[in-house]
């Protein structure tokens, strides 16, 4: 019965079978379509707030984030089928399609403006844009944008979609990711195991700073 189960599970992944790695340098385009997407985001709402804006500090936001980042990140939960992750129940039971319409809808929702200002000068900031070559912490707005906005070059190459927006994110949710790229050993696609390389030098008191400041920033 569990093998059969798992069986199942692998025939409906759409990347890659559960162990596989997902090189993602040459990605395509989510398609989608927005409109379909949105018949079918009900349940996921509950927690990530209304049209993706979430509420609960520790539910990522998903308005406005790009399509490539969201379908990946959907069809990773479903590939890893990690029942830590409330995220696993979540995906199971959808197709393909539904994934990239899915992605599709959040990307085109207007994410709500965070209600602190972020500080140009704040120690997060200065990261984001500088790094610290003495604690070996790399910019991030090389990948990230200069505003956090998603990658300087989304506009002209697909694979960069699926490289995320982080302004406006949840900061709880945004150390706990930045820990799990540095202390988990899990990286199952090219792109995460980019971040987790990055994340490696971060130490918590970098990851806090981070944090406070991408959450503050407008998306
Ligand atoms: C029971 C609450 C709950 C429900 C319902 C839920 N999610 Fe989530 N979701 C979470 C939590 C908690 C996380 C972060 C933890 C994790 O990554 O495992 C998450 C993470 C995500 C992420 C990753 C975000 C990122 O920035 O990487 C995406 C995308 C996502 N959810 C989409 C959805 C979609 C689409 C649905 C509906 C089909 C849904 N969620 C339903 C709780 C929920
Ligand atoms: C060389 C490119 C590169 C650099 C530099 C980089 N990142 Fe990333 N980052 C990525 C990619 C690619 C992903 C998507 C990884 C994935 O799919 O899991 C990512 C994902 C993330 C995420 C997950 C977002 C979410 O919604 O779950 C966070 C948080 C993040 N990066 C923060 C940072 C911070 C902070 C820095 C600077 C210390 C940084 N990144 C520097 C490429 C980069």
């Amino acid at each position: 019965m569990k093998r059969l189960y798992a069986i199942a599970l692998l025939l409906a992944s759409p990347f890659a079978a559960a162990g596989e790695f997902v090189d993602l340098r040459d990605a395509p385009a989510v398609g989608g379509d927005a409109a379909a997407g949105s018949a079918k985001v009900m349940v996921c709402v509950a927690c990530h707030g209304p049209s993706g804006n979430a509420v609960v500090p520790a539910f990522p936001a998903l308005a406005g984030q790009h399509a490539g980042y969201l379908y990946q990140s959907l069809a990773g939960f479903r590939r890893r089928a990690d029942p830590a992750s409330p995220m696993t129940a979540q995906v199971q039971t959808l197709s393909d399609q539904d994934l990239r319409d899915i992605a599709a809808y959040f990307a085109a929702q207007r994410r709500t403006a965070p209600i602190a200002t972020a500080t140009a000068n704040a120690p997060g900031a200065r990261l984001f844009r500088d790094g610290d070559p003495v604690r070996g912490i790399v910019p991030c707005q090389g990948c990230h944008g200069l505003d956090a906005q998603g990658h300087p070059q989304r506009m002209q190459a697909a694979r960069y979609d699926y490289y995320p927006a982080l302004a406006g994110q949840q900061s709880d949710y945004l150390v706990a990711r930045l820990r799990h790229y540095r202390d988990s050993a899990l990286a199952d696609t090219s792109n995460a195991r980019i971040m987790q390389g990055i994340a490696h030098n971060l130490d918590d008191t970098a990851i806090v700073d981070l944090a406070a400041w991408l959450a503050t920033t407008p998306r």
